[in-house]
C-alpha cells in the first residue's frame, strides 16, 4: 500500500489516480475529504499532527511526502513505524537556489536524507496549474493581469510531476536522487496568457501589473516571506531557475508537457 499526502491537490489527485490504475492500493491523506476515487481509502489528516497519521500508514510501503507542518521528523517516524521503506518528498526548486527564503522545503529535505528511509526529492520549478489564479478574470472578461510579463520560466505540468512521483515510488533505482522537474522549454506570463487564448479560440489580453500590484493580491493568500520568494524568482530569477531540466525525460524517457498541453486539458476552468 502507498499512502500518498497532499491526495486532493493537483500533484496528489493525479498521483492517486496513476497509482490506482496500476493496480496499486492508496490510502489518500488529506485534512479535508476530496471527491472519493473508487477504492480509495481516505484517511482525514494533518500533517501538522503527526500522532493522528498513525493508522494511515500502518501496511504502508511507501509514502509520498508533502512540505506541510512543521514536525517533518516525527512524520517519517511514524511512517517507518507503520512499514514504510521509501519516501518520495514533494519538495521546491527553490530548495536548492534560495534556500534561506525556502527553509521549510530544506528543512524536509534534510529530514528525508536522515531518515533512514530510501529516499528520493523531486524539486518542481513553478506549476502550470498557477495560471489557475487567472481563471476568474478570463472567463469574466479574457484578460490576465501578472506582473514581470516577459519573464520566461519553464513552468511544470503537475501531471508530469505526478507520473514521476509515481514511478519513484513503483520502481528500484531512484534511490538518493534529487531531480529538478520543469517543463520542455520557458515561457514567460504573456506566452501564456495567449496560450490560454489560444485553447479558448478567442484573444486573452495581458496587462502588466506592477510587483506592488501584484504583492498586494499574492498576501491575501500566500505568507509574506514565501510572496517575497516566489515574486523574486518571477522577476529576477537566477540561472537555475530559468534552466529546463533533463530530468523530466530520463525517469519518463518522454518530453514534458508544454504548456499549452496543460491549457487544453483545464480550459474548461477558464469557458
Ligand atoms: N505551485 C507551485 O508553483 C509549486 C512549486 C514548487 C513546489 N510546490 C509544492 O507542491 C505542493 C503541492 O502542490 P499542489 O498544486 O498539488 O497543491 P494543492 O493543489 O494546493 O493541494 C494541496 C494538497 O495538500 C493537502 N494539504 C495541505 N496542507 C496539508 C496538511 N497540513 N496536512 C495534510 N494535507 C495537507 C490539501 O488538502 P487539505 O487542504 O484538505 O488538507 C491538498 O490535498 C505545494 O504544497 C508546494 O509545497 C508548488
Amino acid at each position: 500500500m502507498i499512502v500518498v499526502t497532499g491526495a486532493t491537490g493537483n500533484v496528489g489527485g493525479e498521483l492517486v489516480r496513476l497509482l490506482t490504475a496500476a493496480g496499486e492500493q492508496v490510502t489518500a491523506v488529506s485534512r479535508n475529504a476530496g471527491t472519493p476515487l473508487a477504492g480509495v481509502r481516505h484517511h482525514r489528516g494533518d500533517l501538522g499532527e503527526p500522532a493522528g497519521l498513525k493508522d494511515a500508514f500502518t501496511g504502508a510501503r511507501a509514502l509520498f511526502l508533502l512540505v506541510a507542518g512543521q514536525e517533518p521528523r516525527a512524520v517519517l517516524d511514524a511512517a517507518a513505524a507503520g512499514g514504510v521503506r521509501r519516501v518520495v518528498l514533494l519538495s521546491s526548486q527553490g530548495a536548492g537556489t534560495r534556500p534561506h527564503a525556502y527553509a521549510h522545503a530544506a528543512d524536509f529535505e534534510h529530514a528525508v536524507r536522515e531518515s533512514g528511509l530510501a529516499w528520493t526529492i523531486l524539486r518542481p520549478g513553478g506549476f502550470a496549474s498557477n495560471a489557475l489564479a487567472w481563471a476568474g478574470t478570463v472567463r469574466a472578461h479574457r484578460t490576465v493581469a501578472a506582473p514581470f510579463g516577459d519573464v520566461a520560466l519553464p513552468a511544470v505540468d503537475p501531471a508530469d510531476l505526478a507520473e514521476v512521483a509515481a514511478v519513484t515510488l513503483r520502481e528500484d533505482g531512484h534511490e538518493g536522487r534529487t531531480y529538478e522537474l520543469t517543463g520542455p522549454r520557458a515561457t514567460s506570463p504573456r506566452e501564456r496568457a495567449a496560450a490560454i487564448g489560444a485553447a479558448l479560440e478567442t484573444e486573452v489580453r495581458f496587462t502588466e501589473q506592477s510587483p506592488e500590484e501584484a504583492r498586494a493580491g499574492m498576501l491575501m493568500f500566500m505568507p509574506e516571506p514565501v510572496v517575497e520568494a516566489t515574486l523574486a524568482i518571477l522577476g529576477n530569477p537566477v540561472e537555475a531557475e530559468r534552466r529546463v531540466s533533463p530530468d523530466v525525460e530520463r525517469v519518463l524517457g518522454r518530453a514534458p508537457r508544454t504548456f499549452g498541453d496543460w491549457a487544453a486539458r483545464n480550459i474548461a476552468a477558464f469557458r
